[in-house]
């Protein structure tokens, strides 16, 4: 074996497998177990250090037993060395070993007593790579009985459900970091206090200026009764926050300057002060209509308690 793979390969692999295993037992968190911990790192430079050293005895003790050879011997071994890998001595044991095939001469030995016409049957062993397979198999289905079925570690079905909340947690965790997947048709109303705040924040920061710290308007419209010009709603309040007014109005596209999910806590925010009637407000505008949501009760009619409208609920 040794003598089939290189040095230059046998050390690394040696070296990525130790890797990988310590990596995949040692529970070091997001870090890898190398930087969290010294004793790893002092464990992996023990590591190389007895790779190399082996190595450097092993092909010590290869040239003393080279030189123990006789010329005959020595010459023999050369011109192994120069053969194909298929046709190397240590190659060819290597295979031995895993198929335990014997050679052609030996057939007569393992001939059984069947002949049918003249077709005749070997007694032929089972190749160790398979045998050794077969034994894993059985040790595999061993613990497996006792720890899934004897002990009940748990159920697929169970396993499934982990996978999933996980999973599920993945996807909440890439939202965080990615919430600029917003857009006007996923856009929701937000109602918890802490992205109203947020949208606050951002309203005195960039629209105070024409909409008025209680955005009862100046240059801009009142924002604070249900007469919209560019349509109200989450949606539309979104959208127009996102692409701006009517051309040459003055309300800007802010996509360019405001993140997406920041523009829905604005518009959050600003669609929570609907009815605040701030003083004196900006007239509505003549092109400004009465708001009404989609799938809200007809006013006027027998008027139920005036409820909350979920301006995401599905149609
Ligand atoms: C430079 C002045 C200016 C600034 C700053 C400004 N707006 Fe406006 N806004 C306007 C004007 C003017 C309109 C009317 C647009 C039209 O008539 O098409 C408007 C319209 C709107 C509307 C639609 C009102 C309706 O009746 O449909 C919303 C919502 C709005 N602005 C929100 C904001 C928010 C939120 C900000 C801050 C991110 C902001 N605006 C910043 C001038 C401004």
């Amino acid at each position: 074996m040794r003598k089939l793979i290189p040095v230059y390969i046998r050390i690394p692999l040696l070296y990525v497998i130790m890797f990988g295993v310590l990596e995949y037992f040692i529970d070091s968190g997001d870090r890898p177990a190398l930087v969290k911990y010294p004793v790893v790192a002092l464990f992996h430079v023990v590591f190389i250090f007895l790779l190399i050293a082996i190595e450097v005895v092993l092909n010590s003790v290869d040239k003393v037993s080279y030189q123990l050879l006789s010329e005959e011997e020595k010459a023999k071994l050369e011109a192994d060395k120069n053969k194909p890998l298929a046709q190397q001595q240590a190659f060819k044991n290597w295979m031995r070993k895993l198929t335990a095939s014997r050679s052609i001469n030996e057939e007569k030995d393992m001939l059984l007593d069947h002949d049918y016409d003249g077709i005749k049957e070997l007694d032929n062993v089972l190749p160790p790579w398979w045998v050794g397979l077969f034994y894993a198999t059985v040790v595999f289905a061993l613990v497996y009985l006792v720890r899934f079925h004897i002990m009940g570690d748990y159920t697929q079905d169970e396993e499934f459900t982990t996978e999933m909340k996980i999973a599920d947690a993945k996807v909440e965790e890439y939202k965080k970091t990615a919430p600029d997947l917003m857009d006007k048709e996923k856009v929701t109303l937000l109602t918890d206090a802490g992205a109203i705040a947020a949208g606050k924040t951002l309203f005195d920061a960039n629209c105070v200026a024409c909409h008025r710290a209680d955005a009862g308007g100046a240059i801009g419209p009142n924002l604070t009764d249900n007469k919209w010009i560019l349509g109200g709603g989450i949606k539309n309040v979104f959208n127009t926050i996102m692409e701006g007014g009517r051309p040459g109005k003055g309300m800007v596209p802010w996509k360019e300057s405001i993140k997406p999910s920041d523009i829905q806590k604005i518009a959050s925010y600003v669609l929570s002060l609907q009815g605040t009637n701030p003083k004196d407000p900006k007239p509505t505008e003549p092109e400004a209509k009465e708001w009404k949501e989609e799938g809200a009760a007809a006013p006027a009619t027998e008027t139920p308690a005036p409820t909350a409208v979920d301006s995401t609920a599905k149609k």
